[in-house]
C-alpha cells in the first residue's frame, strides 16, 4: 500500500533527501474519492517522475456556502489502493488544521474575467480557494512536475496563470479528460446521480462531440455552436443548464462572434441537485 502521511514536516523530512539525490517528484493534486482519472494522472506522473506525491484534501476553502463540502465523497482506504496500483509513492492526506492552521490567513488569487465567467460566475469564491491550496501544496512539496485533468479547464487555465505570474518553476502537465464508456466525463461527483440522471448526462459529451464535429466542417459561429450544443441538451428533460459558453484559448479570451482555433467550449448542467461540467477544445 502506499505511505499515507498526514503532516506537512513528515512529508517534507521525506521528500527532501530524495530531492537532494536528485531524483524528480510528481504531485497529483486531488480531494479523494479517486476514480480511473485521478489513476491515468497517477499513473502518467509514476511513468515521468521517481516519486509520486498524491494529496487527498477535501478542501473546504473552494467550497460556497451551499455546496457539497459536507456531502463530498471521502474514501481513503480505497484512495490508498488506487494510489498504490496507479504507481503513487505517498499519500499526503492532511487535516484542515494542518493546511489552515490559524483563521487569519494568506489568499492567493488570480483576479480578472478569467476567474469569473464560466464557473466563476456561481462559485465566485472557488478559484481562490483552489489556487491558495495548491500553492500550499506546490510550496510543500515542491515538485518537479503537478498534474491536472482537462475536466476542469477553467481550473487549468486559472492555475497556468498564477505559475506564469509567480515564477512558479514547476512544469505543468495537463492530462486529457478520461471517459467512461458512454462518454461521461469521470468524476468523483457522479457518484450523486441516480442511474437514469447518469443515463440522461451522457448527452454532454455527444453534444460537445457534435460541435467539434460541426466546428471541423466550417461553422465557427459562436452563436450557431453554442445554441446547438444547448438545443441538443435541452431536448433531455432530467437536464438543467447553467452555462454553455467558448472562450479562446490560452487564457479565455472573449470571443467576438466567430470561434477562433483553439477555443474551449465549456458547459455546466444540472442533473437532480448533481452539477457537472464537460468541456471540448475546438480546433
Ligand atoms: O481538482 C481538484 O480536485 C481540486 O480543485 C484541487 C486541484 C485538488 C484543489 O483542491
Amino acid at each position: 500500500m502506499a505511505t499515507c502521511i498526514h503532516t506537512v514536516e513528515e512529508l517534507r523530512n521525506l521528500i527532501k533527501p530524495l530531492k537532494a539525490q536528485g531524483k524528480t517528484v510528481g504531485l497529483v493534486p486531488t480531494m479523494g474519492a479517486l476514480h480511473a482519472g485521478h489513476a491515468s494522472l497517477i499513473e502518467a506522473s509514476a511513468k515521468e517522475n521517481d516519486i509520486t506525491v498524491v494529496s487527498v484534501f477535501v478542501n473546504p476553502t473552494q467550497f460556497g456556502p451551499n455546496e457539497d463540502f459536507e456531502a463530498y465523497p471521502r474514501t481513503l482506504e480505497s484512495d490508498l489502493k488506487v494510489v498504490e496500483n496507479a504507481g503513487g509513492t505517498y499519500v499526503f492526506a492532511p487535516s484542515a488544521k494542518e493546511m489552515y492552521p490559524s483563521e487569519d490567513m494568506t489568499w492567493v488569487e488570480v483576479t480578472g474575467d478569467i476567474t469569473k465567467v464560466l464557473c466563476g460566475r456561481t462559485r465566485p469564491i472557488h478559484f481562490r480557494g483552489v489556487t491558495t491550496v495548491v500553492t500550499k501544496l506546490f510550496n510543500i512539496v515542491a515538485p518537479t512536475r503537478a498534474y491536472f485533468g482537462q475536466k476542469d479547464a477553467q481550473q487549468v487555465e486559472v492555475l497556468k496563470r498564477m505559475v506564469k505570474d509567480m515564477f512558479i518553476d514547476i512544469q505543468m502537465r495537463i492530462m486529457p479528460i478520461n471517459r467512461e464508456e458512454s462518454g461521461l466525463a469521470r468524476s468523483s461527483r457522479n457518484t450523486y446521480l441516480s442511474e437514469s440522471e447518469k443515463a440522461a448526462a451522457t448527452v454532454l459529451s455527444a453534444s460537445l462531440k457534435d460541435a467539434l464535429e460541426a466546428f471541423k466542417k466550417g461553422e465557427h459561429s459562436l452563436k450557431a455552436i453554442s445554441e446547438m450544443v444547448k438545443e441538443k441538451i435541452s431536448k433531455e428533460p432530467l437536464s438543467n443548464i447553467e452555462y454553455v459558453e467558448c472562450y479562446g484559448l490560452p487564457g479565455l479570451y472573449p470571443l467576438e462572434n466567430e470561434i477562433k482555433a483553439p477555443s474551449l467550449l465549456a458547459l455546466a448542467v444540472r442533473f437532480g441537485n448533481t452539477r457537472l461540467i464537460d468541456n471540448i477544445i475546438l480546433e
